[in-house]
């Protein structure tokens, strides 16, 4: 497969175009900085520049491979206050219908990236696919995107594959930033008292599912993509700080960190996500190499000390 992956860059389109180019697939991948990518992503990959927010910078490139794996997010650094939060939503929802029309127009497969927040707090009851989208904050756009694609399938045709990721893990993105980065600085604090459960996938596992979909998916089917058990948030933490060789943290009152962070990310930190990925097994024979957060944590943590 010729496959375009928009975010190539990002944590977990890099992983995507790393597997697509081990399994000897070929890349087109969208990029905002070609020079900065070509030393991320090395030589392999055909690097293609563009701008989410302006389709006709990479609407025309949909033609020329045989399929679309979108895991664009629109860069927002800071607090992420809910009108923020609708331009991360609208970002998404420029390129998603861009890339569908696209491939509706040619008929190509898109594989669209939603997310955990997208079924919004279930408390301890599992979650899975049938389950209704009734998001967190952070859920919103995907969710609405969601409806918009599985629409679109229906009344147009387009084949398209959604996948929604767990927390996903691995050397990068927030399990670095949030947590690895905030226990070194010695910031890390339990949002709450962590008994939301939270179901994690690590981002090479992750990466496996997306060329399983591309390959093998049902068009218009979804899937939750995530590993074997759930942790609630407190054991998660204390797994964190246990694999770096540090104390165990206290606890933050989401309040305090919704003033810092912005109440839409707070709000969907601490929602209980609890999601069970029976379908992706059974359908795609996907089974992830790292089934439990427990037993791999300590890997991505070594990884990102080597990095430092
Ligand atoms: N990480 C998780 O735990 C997780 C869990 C569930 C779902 N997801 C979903 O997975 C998707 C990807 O997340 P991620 O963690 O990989 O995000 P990420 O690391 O922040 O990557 C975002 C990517 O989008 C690119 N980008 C930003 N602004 C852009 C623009 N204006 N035009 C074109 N590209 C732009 C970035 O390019 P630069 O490198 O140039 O900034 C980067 O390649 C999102 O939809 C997210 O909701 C993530």
């Amino acid at each position: 497969m010729r496959v375009l992956v928009t975010g190539a860059t990002g944590f977990v389109g890099s992983a995507v175009v790393r597997r697509l180019l081990a399994d000897g697939h070929g890349v087109e991948a969208l990029v905002r900085d070609a020079g900065r990518a070509r030393r991320q992503l090395g030589e392999a990959p055909v690097l293609r520049e563009g701008d989410m927010l302006v389709p006709g910078t990479y609407a025309h490139l949909v033609e020329g491979v045989d399929a679309v794996v979108h895991t664009a997010m629109l860069s927002l650094p800071g607090r992420l206050t809910a009108r923020r939060a609708e331009r991360l939503f609208d970002a998404d929802r420029v390129m998603a219908q861009a890339l569908a029309d696209a491939c509706v127009g040619h008929g190509r497969r898109l594989v669209y990236t939603g997310g955990c927040f997208d079924w919004g707090d279930h408390g301890d009851a599992w979650i899975d696919e049938a389950t209704p989208l009734t998001p967190s904050p952070l859920g919103v756009g995907h969710a609405r995107m969601a409806r918009e694609l599985d629409a679109l399938h229906r009344d147009r045709g387009l084949d398209v594959v959604r996948l929604s990721p767990g927390f996903v893990y691995g050397p990068g993105g927030l399990f670095a930033s949030a947590f690895v980065e905030q226990a070194e600085q010695g910031r890390l604090r339990c949002l709450g008292a962590g008994r939301n459960w939270w179901s994690c996938v690590h981002v090479d596992d992750l990466a496996s599912a997306y060329v399983a979909a591309l390959a093998r998916a049902q068009p218009g089917s979804a899937y939750a993509v995530v590993d074997d058990e759930p942790l609630r948030l407190r054991e998660l933490t204390d797994l964190v700080t246990d694999a770096m060789g540090r104390p165990r943290v206290g606890s933050v009152p989401p309040a305090l960190l919704r003033l810092l962070l912005g109440g839409p990310l707070v709000d969907s930190l601490t929602t209980s996500f609890r999601i069970r990925g029976d379908r992706v097994r059974a359908d795609l024979g996907w089974t992830p190499s790292r089934p439990r957060f427990r037993d791999h944590v300590g890997e991505s943590v070594a990884a990102l000390a080597r990095e430092a």
